[in-house]
């Protein structure tokens, strides 16, 4: 069973976004997941795209990109340009989401599908062999230090089912915490987005990403 570690980069401290992320890749990070948001699909911004060009020139680490923004597909292109390994887009951003899945596989990069809290299993079941890469938002989507929710749970297992007929990988993002990667890696989740609730401010990163590895 893969457990990919994600830092979620706009936890990190600022103060140097290029040493923290020298430091993160070192300790062991496997995947560097950047939320971009356009303060429109979600009431927030996050990061911009220097800080993707500082995380991506300090890691040789698949970065990706969570793009919280209506009508993506201008910024698909952007980031595909910039170097993103996985673009990851909301089903409910974009009514022809199964060409912009396909287009950024056509730009070389990994498809990613992400779903609200409140977007069932059963309505993107007919592209799910567009996605390489599905994100759970285990929170609403566009703040940091959130609550799990809990009644997501039941559609992870939907998820994970569909994992064996459509070959994707699934990643969880939001107020995931050691226990919950523990649970949910047990099931066959694949990947987990760790913010404020799993790693930054929580010591050492290599030290917490050792734990979460065997936990
Ligand atoms: C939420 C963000 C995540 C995450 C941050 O939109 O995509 O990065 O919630 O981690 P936590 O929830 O642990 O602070
Ligand atoms: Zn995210």
């Amino acid at each position: 069973m893969e457990r990919l570690l994600c830092p979620s980069m706009m936890c990190a401290d600022f103060d140097n976004l290029a040493a923290v992320t020298e430091e993160l890749d070192k300790a062991g990070a496997d995947i560097f997941h950047m939320d971009i948001m356009d303060g429109s699909f979600v009431n927030n911004i996050a990061l911009g795209l220097g800080d993707f060009q500082t995380v991506r020139k300090h890691t040789g680490k698949p970065v990706d990109v969570h793009l919280m923004v209506m009508n993506p597909v201008p910024m698909v292109e952007l980031f595909a340009k910039e170097g993103a390994d996985i673009i990851y887009v909301h089903y409910e951003t974009d009514p022809h989401i199964a060409k912009t899945l396909a287009h950024i596989r056509e730009l070389g990069r990994q498809s990613g599908l992400v779903i609200n809290p409140g977007t069932g299993y059963e309505t993107i079941e007919c592209i799910l062999p567009l996605v390489d890469w599905l994100l759970v938002m285990t929170v609403n989507p566009g703040f940091a230090g959130q609550k799990y929710c809990e009644y997501v749970d039941r559609k992870i297992l939907k998820c994970v089912e569909g994992k064996k007929e459509y070959g994707y990988k699934i990643c969880v993002d939001g107020a995931i915490r050691a226990e919950k990667v523990k649970e949910l890696s047990a099931i066959g989740v694949d990947a987990f987005v760790l913010g404020t609730s799993a790693l930054f401010s929580k010591g050492d990163y290599k030290t917490t990403f050792d734990k979460l590895r065997v936990i």
